[in-house]
């Protein structure tokens, strides 16, 4: 008998009781023996939940209980969810997780502390809620050198995003829409400031490291905040979406990899381009793999309870046959993993008043560039491999406007 611990019954812990309920016989099948909830720590009662007996506010009954062998932190954030997880993990029990804002923020410790003690720290629906990635990062793609990530990582954003194209309503319109329907908290500001992207970029980047450690503070980060409904429409205009991605580069001859997190124009080519409403997509680029694109459900209380207790099968194997994670370790302290945000070159898009092509192609005369609108309304140009220290002053020059640009 395999018995776990749920901390924090919310939407993710609620739905991690109702699968291993709605699937008890095949989970058992899978593990050889069977698999059962022994306590939800939480705060709060819930008299009316099938789970309620369940329910225990006090921690000890959690760590003290030597029969609990895995945890499922689901509680959020970086306070308590930080105590809880080292707790247990100093106790040997492994603990799985959805929270990105702990692994990305404590995720060298924890996997420490989980090595030490002969335990893990698993965090698949981290990132992508139950697409399956962290895994395949780790497992199947660990043949590759990885080149680059590009993903739709927030589906709160998208959602945001693919309203404000499909039903022509405002951003403030479109994110009232995306409270209302649950995706958005009522502080919204992780998902539409790029917070939550940024983490889960961090956590992407590292593993793509061979887990050298790249903290969400070295990822330069902007939101969706700033998009409006022109933008959204101008978009379509030259064939393209605004998508929030984040990406990682790391080509061949690359001094240090590139991350950041931005709103981009993506052409109706790309494979992102067909990842819309609350739905992730994450392309992989492998430089033996070639890429692959993971889609599907990133948020949601099933699809991310799915990935937690697929990593809560993995933990209640014997650890000596699990090797599920790399652990991630710190670089040198003081010294950037990743380049500084004024290097990074990238490819945009400039919008300018009509009637500028001539200026915008002189302004950018020494980069590879494509007109894409000059009509009554605007100019816009593609530009390739610009460094980010060099955007502002040449679109000053033709007062454009610009956002990062996806072929
Ligand atoms: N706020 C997140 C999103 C939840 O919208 O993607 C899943 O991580």
């Amino acid at each position: 008998m395999i018995n776990i611990a749920i901390l924090g019954f919310g939407v993710v812990g609620g739905g991690v009781a109702e699968v291993i309920t709605m699937n008890q016989e095949k989970i058992d099948a899978h593990l050889g023996e069977p698999i059962r909830v022994k306590k939800i720590l939480d705060l709060r009662e819930f008299p009316d939940s099938p789970y309620k007996d369940l329910v225990t506010h006090d921690d000890k009954e959690v760590f003290d209980d030597p029969e609990i062998t895995v945890v499922v932190e689901t509680i959020g954030g970086a306070r308590i969810a930080y105590e809880f997880t080292k707790r247990a993990l100093s106790l040997g029990k492994s603990v799985v997780t959805s929270n990105k804002e702990l692994v990305a923020t404590h995720g060298v410790e924890l996997m420490r502390i989980a090595k030490e003690h002969n335990c893990l720290y698993l965090y698949e629906a981290a990132v992508g809620g139950g697409i399956p990635i962290i895994r395949p990062l780790h497992r199947c793609l660990a043949a590759n050198r990885v080149v680059r990530i590009a993903g739709i990582v927030n589906g709160t954003t998208n959602y945001i995003l693919t309203n404000m194209r499909v039903a022509g309503i405002s951003y403030d319109e479109a994110l009232s829409q995306a409270q209302a329907n649950g995706y958005a908290e009522q502080n919204p500001a992780a998902d539409v400031e790029g917070i939550d992207a940024q983490r889960k970029l961090s956590i992407l980047s590292s593993i793509a490291m061979g887990g050298l450690y790249v903290s969400p503070e070295e990822i330069s980060t902007t939101g969706i905040s700033a998009i409006t409904l022109d933008d959204i429409n101008f978009a379509t205009k030259i064939g393209c979406g605004i998508k929030l991605l984040a990406v990682f580069l790391n080509n061949d001859g690359c001094d240090k990899p590139a991350t950041y997190v931005a709103p981009h124009y993506v052409s109706k080519k790309s494979m992102l381009a067909p990842v819309e409403d609350v739905f992730n997509g994450i392309i992989v680029e492998g430089n033996a793999l070639g890429e692959a694109m993971f889609y599907g459900k990133g948020a949601g209380k099933l699809p991310t309870a799915s990935a937690v207790v697929g990593d809560i099968l993995e933990a209640a194997m014997p650890p000596e046959k699990n090797s599920t994670t790399k652990n991630w370790f710190a670089g040198e302290e003081g010294v950037r993993v990743t380049a500084k945000p004024e290097d990074i070159v990238v490819d945009i898009v400039v919008k300018a008043a009509s009637g500028k092509a001539q200026a915008l192609k002189d302004a950018f005369a020494q980069y590879d560039t494509e007109i894409v609108c000059d009509d009554s309304e605007a100019t816009a140009i593609i530009v390739k491999k610009i460094a980010h220290k060099d955007i502002e002053a040449a679109c000053a020059s033709v007062d454009g406007k610009w956002l990062h640009y996806m072929a």
